[in-house]
């Protein structure tokens, strides 16, 4: 059976969109950031809706969004950070697809997040040291669930044009 679509999936800042972009720009396949595409749906930002709803609302309606994309094909989906650590979210996306996992330090993370110009609102009042401390932890606890991905990348070292290849190697045709 040939795959049709591939999560990548990763801490904030692993570099989940700007991968999935270049991706759909050198192939035939769509991009879809489900961060983008739940701000569509709901007509809102992700910070207005944790804010005015709270964290468990926005994974239940992250869920539903995640349904939503399940059944197109030849797309790239960026998940959100938290995407593939609620629910069974993980197991589903490698049911209906090809999960990949952008590996960073908690460290190179800070770098990456520092320099974000997105709003994030798990880590929007913290830097430094804090941010840190943060990311280690949370890191820790998602490592199980991100680690359940199909093929496991340390980008700290891969360059950005040798992840089409990884992803053919693993059985994505984009010539499809
Ligand atoms: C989150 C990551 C964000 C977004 C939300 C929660 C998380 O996505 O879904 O702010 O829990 O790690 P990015 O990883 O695209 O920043």
């Amino acid at each position: 059976m040939s795959i049709k679509r591939v999560f990548l999936v990763g801490f904030m800042g692993s570099g989940k969109s700007t991968l999935g972009r270049l991706i759909a720009k050198d192939t035939s396949w769509s991009f879809i950031d489900l961060d983008d595409y739940f701000e569509n749906k709901h007509q809102t930002t992700i910070a207005n809706y944790f804010e005015l709803l709270g964290e468990e609302a926005f994974r239940k309606a992250e869920k539903e969004t995640l349904a939503e994309v399940l059944n197109m094909e030849k797309v790239i989906v960026a998940t959100g950070g938290g995407t593939p650590c609620f629910y069974n979210n993980m197991d589903v996306m490698n049911e209906n697809g090809l999960t990949l996992y952008l590996k960073l330090s908690p460290k190179a993370l800070v770098e990456r997040l520092k320099s974000s110009k997105n709003v994030r609102p798990l880590v929007a009042n913290k830097s430094g040291d804090e941010l840190l401390a943060f990311i280690e932890d949370k890191i820790t606890e998602r490592t199980p669930h991100y680690e359940k991905s199909h093929v496991v990348v340390d980008s700290e070292t891969l360059a950005m044009d040798a992840y089409t290849m990884v992803l053919e190697l693993a059985g994505v045709n984009f010539q499809e």
